[in-house]
C-alpha cells in the first residue's frame, strides 16, 4: 500500500520526528511505501511529491522545521480542490494520507474524510496547544521550554536594572504557552487571551513586585487584550502584508511605565519559540504519534486523529480537534495566579 503524508499550517519542532516514525514503522512492519506532499495541502491539490523512504527520513529526529514545507493552502476553498485531491491520489496510487497539522489542516482532513470519505488519519501539531481531543500537540513542550529560559535570563538583567520586563510569548488565541512557561519561569503578572486584563491591576502588582524589593517580570501572550480593548494587531507590509497578532507587549509596557513612572522594557519571543530541534519529550511525543498513526492506518482507522490522554496513545475523530479552539481552564489560571504580584 502506499501513504501519503503532509504537513501543514505553521511549524513547529517536531514534525520530522512523526514523519521519521511513520515511514520507519511503515515500511519496517507493514511493507507499505510512502509519499511525501510538499507545503501541505497545496501537495496533493497540484500533486505536487518527494520521495519518502527511510534514507530521506534518516538523521531527521531532532531537526526543527519540516522536511516536507508547509503552506497554509486551503484546497477547500477552490471550487474543485476536493476532485483535484481525488484525482491526484488516486493518479499517485496513495491509498491513505497522514495529515500533521494544527486547526486549519485537520479541519480540512475532517471535511475531507468525513464529508467526502477521503482515508486520512491527523496527528495534532502546533506550538499553542490548543486542539481539542488531546492532553497535549507535538511542539507545545518545545515552545514552554524556550520561553522559560527566556524569563529566566530575563529575570537577572530586570533585577540588576530594576525594570520592569514585559515577555510578550506566543500562542494565538490561547494562554497555554504564558500559563505554562509563565508558572515554570516565576512570572509576577500572567496574561492571557482567556482572561482580559485590567492594567491597572497589572500595575498594582508591578508595584507590590518593587515594594518586595524584586524587579517585575510580566508574561503576556500575543492575542491577550485589556478588558476595555481588543487584542493589539501590527501592519505589516511586503509579500504577507496585512496585520500580525503582535505588539501587545509594546503597548503594555508604555502603559505601566506612563502610570507606574517606573522603567519598563519588552522582549517580544517570536519564532524562536516555533524554531530549532524538538525537546526530548515532543520528541517522545511525536514518534509515539507517528508510529500509531501507522497503525491507525493498517486498521483501516481513517477519519481519526491520534491523541495524547494521561500516558496513553488513543483515537479520536478528526472532528474533534477541529472543533474551537481549546482554551485555558480557568481554575488552572486561577491556579497560577496566587504568584502573581
Ligand atoms: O499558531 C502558531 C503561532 O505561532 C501562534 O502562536 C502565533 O500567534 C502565530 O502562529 C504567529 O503566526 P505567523 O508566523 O504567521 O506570524
Amino acid at each position: 500500500m502506499r501513504v501519503g503524508v503532509l504537513t501543514g499550517g505553521r511549524d513547529c519542532p517536531g514534525l520530522n520526528a512523526v514523519v521519521r516514525a511513520v515511514v520507519r514503522k511503515g515500511v519496517q512492519e507493514y511493507g507499505y511505501d510512502f509519499v511525501g506532499f510538499v507545503d501541505g495541502w497545496r501537495g496533493p491539490l497540484e500533486g505536487d511529491t518527494v520521495a519518502l523512504d527511510i534514507p530521506a527520513v534518516r538523521g531527521t529526529l531532532p531537526r526543527g522545521g519540516t522536511l516536507l514545507g508547509t503552506s497554509r493552502t486551503h484546497p477547500l476553498e477552490h471550487p474543485d480542490g476536493v476532485r483535484r485531491i481525488r484525482d491526484n491520489l488516486a493518479k499517485l496510487e496513495v491509498e491513505a494520507l497522514i495529515t500533521i497539522g494544527g486547526r486549519d489542516t485537520l479541519g480540512t482532513a475532517a471535511v475531507l474524510a468525513q464529508d467526502h470519505g477521503l482515508p486520512c488519519v491527523a496527528v495534532p501539531k502546533t506550538i499553542d496547544n490548543d486542539l481539542h481531543g488531546t492532553d497535549r500537540t507535538v511542539g507545545f513542550d518545545t515552545a514552554v521550554g524556550v520561553a522559560t529560559a527566556a524569563i529566566d535570563r530575563l529575570h537577572t538583567t530586570a533585577e540588576s536594572h530594576k525594570r520592569v520586563l514585559v515577555v510578550e510569548v506566543m500562542g494565538g488565541e490561547t494562554g497555554w504557552i504564558a500559563v505554562h512557561s509563565g508558572l515554570a519561569g516565576g512570572a509576577n503578572a500572567i496574561l492571557i487571551p482567556e482572561r482580559p486584563f485590567d492594567v491597572d491591576q497589572v500595575c498594582a502588582w508591578v508595584t507590590s513586585r518593587f515594594r518586595a524589593s524584586y524587579a517585575p517580570i510580566v508574561v503576556v501572550a500575543d492575542g491577550a487584550a485589556p478588558r476595555d480593548g481588543k487584542p493589539v494587531l501590527t501592519p505589516v507590509a511586503g509579500p504577507a502584508s496585512g496585520v500580525r497578532l503582535s505588539g501587545v507587549g509594546e503597548w503594555l509596557a508604555r502603559e505601566i511605565e506612563h502610570r507606574t513612572g517606573k522603567e519598563a522594557r519588552t522582549t517580544v519571543l517570536g519564532h524562536v519559540q516555533r524554531g530549532g530541534s524538538p525537546s526530548p519529550f515532543d520528541r517522545w511525543l511525536a514518534t509515539r504519534f507517528g508510529l500509531h498513526a501507522v497503525d491507525a492506518v493498517h486498521d483501516g482507522a481513517f477519519g481519526t486523529m491520534v491523541a495524547l490522554r494521561g500516558t496513553d496513545i488513543v483515537r479520536v475523530p478528526i472532528t474533534e480537534a477541529a472543533a474551537g479552539p481549546k482554551t485555558v481552564d480557568p481554575a488552572l489560571y486561577d491556579e497560577v495566579s496566587v504568584f502573581f504580584g
